[in-house]
């Protein structure tokens, strides 16, 4: 290719064809490919071999001492517990999320609460207008903060600026990295190749200086980081921040951390002042249930999220039909493919039938369940809905459900026995193989070989 051609790039997989054309040959999205300058490349350089002529590097052992990175408190606990126990000095944590969910609330609200802790912070917002900002800062109290603020996109502006600072700032937010621009490269912000060359500067910057460097980066309909992927191997750190925007809760999840574990995640609220720490999220899934009361179709779940145990409510409806109508099944927070699986072991082998009934399936507060141990409580709500008795009001119910109707341990038992117990619940549904489920205290544990016999007791108790 010679020097002034154009090659065009899909936007989401980074191929590089030399034609356009509606789908990327290589990850098949369709309307993916936008034109892009091609790099000068150099024939002779690239037949040359690269056995020889290099620099010798220096070989070191695996087992060399070295010292633990220092962590920089956020002064947010959950964003810290999120990171894997604080920012690491000149590492790179990209935050995911759709817009609006308040990626960049959480982030001013780091930025205030860091720079009052006396740490040099500076925000760069591409999106915002500077007074947009302030306004924002002063409805979270974080006015009087010294954070150094630019609304600016242009990166080599930005490096300038930073380089220049008479104090070195220890964090860096660049708030989006879709929006930034490389003036070396041709092309619009938030092209993969804009972002990449961006980006590359920017870490550049972070590990030379030893600034911790956070990217805001979009995310697409289909959840996934706007652009490139490539963006998520260049950094150190991935999260996430999750939620429902018309619920309050909001969870930032670690799905990369060269520095740390991947299974901590951290808990907000979205208030009329900010994002508030939510220590205790059980609390917040739980809130209006009112204590001790039973109600069919409700069963509270021991969710875990990461290691941490979530307490939640699970509803479940159902209502007759008339004979010859398809009974309707819909779910909110829960697979619906799972729904129809219990639904069927319910039937073949329970001898429950649901096939005259609609079917609604609720995950209280507007949480996602992905844990497979959520299957015996959803079973529970289903039979207590479809039979009308409710369950004790202080039970908990956990456990993977076999297409064969036995049950089967779900992780870390002990764990969620300990959250329902501190909450206040006094019994615990489990499969009788229950791992590390008995013997824990002050919550007794009734456990279960099959879901049939299950069904047996609830029918019996009173
Ligand atoms: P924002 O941080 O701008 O989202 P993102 O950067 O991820 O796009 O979040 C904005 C939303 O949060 C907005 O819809 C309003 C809401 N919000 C509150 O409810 N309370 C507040 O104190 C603030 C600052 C925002
Ligand atoms: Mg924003």
């Amino acid at each position: 290719m010679a020097k002034g051609k154009t090659r065009y790039v899909c936007q989401a997989c980074g191929a590089v064809a030399a034609r356009w054309a509606g789908q990327c040959a290589d990850c098949r999205e369709w309307n993916t490919l936008a034109e892009e300058a091609a790099p000068v490349f150099t024939p002779f350089a690239a037949k040359q071999s690269l056995q020889t002529g290099g620099r010798r590097i220096a070989l070191e052992s695996l087992a060399d001492e070295v010292a633990l990175p220092a962590r920089l408190s956020t002064g947010m606990d959950e964003l810290d517990r999120a990171l894997g126990g604080g920012l690491v000095a000149g590492s790179v944590t990209l935050i995911g999320g759709d817009p609006g969910i308040g990626k960049s609330t959480l982030l001013l609200q780091a930025a205030g609460k860091m720079a009052r802790s006396g740490a040099g912070v500076a925000y760069v917002s591409g999106e915002e207008a500077a007074d947009q900002v302030r306004l924002r800062a002063r409805r979270l109290g974080l006015a009087k903060a010294h954070v150094a603020l630019a609304a600016e996109t242009n990166v080599r502006d930005i490096l300038t600026t930073l380089t220049g600072m008479a104090t070195a700032p220890g964090l860096v937010i660049i708030d989006s990295i879709q929006t930034m621009h490389s003036d070396t490269l041709e092309g619009a912000p938030g092209t993969v190749s804009q972002v990449r060359a961006s980006a590359q500067e920017l870490i550049r910057y972070a590990k030379l200086s030893g600034a911790a460097l956070i990217l805001v980066g979009h995310v697409t309909k289909d959840g996934q980081l706007a652009g490139p992927r490539v963006l998520e191997h260049m950094v150190d750190t991935v999260l996430y921040f999750e939620g429902e925007r018309s619920h309050q809760y909001r969870i930032l999840r670690a799905v990369k951390n060269r520095f740390g574990g991947t299974d901590e995640i951290g808990v907000f609220a979205m208030g009329s002042e900010g994002l508030e720490q939510v220590a205790n999220p059980s609390s917040l899934f739980l809130t209006s249930r009112t204590e001790g009361a039973s109600v069919t179709g409700a069963v509270v779940f021991p969710a875990l999220e990461g290691t941490r145990p979530v307490l939640c409510e699970i509803q479940a409806l159902v209502v007759r039909v008339p004979s010859g109508a398809t009974p309707r099944r819909a779910v909110v927070g829960w697979d619906s493919g799972r729904l129809a699986m219990l639904l069927a072991v319910l039937e073949a082998r329970c001898g429950l039938a649901f096939g005259g009934h609609e079917v609604y399936l609720n995950v209280a507060g507007g949480l996602r369940i992905a844990d497979p141990a959520a299957d015996l409580a959803v079973a529970c709500a289903l039979v207590s809905a479809l039979t009308d008795r409710p369950l004790p009001g202080d039970a908990v119910a956990f456990g993977e459900v076999a297409l064969s109707g036995e049950l089967r341990a779900a992780g870390l038992a002990s764990l969620r026995l300990k959250e329902a117990a501190k909450l206040g619940f006094g019994r615990a549904f489990v499969p009788e193989s229950g791992g590390d489920a008995k013997g824990s205290g002050p919550i007794s544990v009734a456990g279960f070989r099959t879901l049939g016999a299950l069904v047996d007791h609830l029918a019996r108790a009173d």
